[in-house]
């Protein structure tokens, strides 16, 4: 069968769909993450940003990329990619890579310098996340050191972006 899957811009409407895939894949205890404590200090869980991307199959939700605008350190200019979310029908079929790729090129294009997340790197890398020295980037709660990952969107970035993350 022909994949008729496209992506879009996510739109605040969206967000009861996206929340009901975070539920299935990730269960309540997501808003324990300190991600999430990041993205709340931003306001609602309403909140979707122009980075937020979705893959639609028809009016079915396919995937769902989070990036919330931050500040490291004080310093604006800055992203939290995250959650990242594949309905498990549709894994492994390049929707998640698709949509990084579409979100980070969405953020070099609005300014953002620097795009953080927590996740693995053995997946992440490949889109050119690294590990951050330890200590250089620090979130407002517990965090696995070796999960904080993140991309330069403006050469030097790694540099000038460093201390806490915040969502204001
Ligand atoms: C992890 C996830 C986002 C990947 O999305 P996807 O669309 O299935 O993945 P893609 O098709 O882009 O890439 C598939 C490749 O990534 C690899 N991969 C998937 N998850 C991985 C992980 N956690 N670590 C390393 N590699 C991983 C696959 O083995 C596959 O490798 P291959 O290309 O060599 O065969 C998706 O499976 C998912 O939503 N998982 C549950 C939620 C989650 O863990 N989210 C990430 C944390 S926020």
């Amino acid at each position: 069968m022909l994949s008729k899957v496209v992506t879009r811009p996510a739109t605040p409407e969206d967000v009861p769909l996206i929340s009901a895939l975070h539920d299935r894949v990730f269960g309540p205890g997501r808003f324990a993450r300190t991600a999430y404590r990041v993205r709340e200090q931003k306001g609602p869980e309403t909140e979707i940003s122009a980075f937020c991307r979705l893959a639609m199959d028809g009016d079915q939700l396919v995937a769902a990329i989070r990036m919330s605008e931050i500040s490291i350190g004080g310093n604006k200019g800055a992203a939290l990619l995250g959650p990242l979310v594949v309905a498990s029908e549709y894994a492994g079929q390049g929707f998640g890579r698709t949509l990084i790729r579409e979100a980070l090129e969405t953020a070099r294009t609005g300014d953002i310098k620097i795009v953080v997340l927590v996740g693995d790197e053995p997946y992440y890398g490949r889109f050119g996340f690294k590990r951050v020295a330890p200590g250089t980037i620090t979130f407002p709660g517990p965090v696995n050191p070796a999960r904080i990952l993140a991309i330069e969107l403006e050469d030097g970035a790694l540099q000038r972006f460093t201390g806490l993350v915040s969502g204001r």
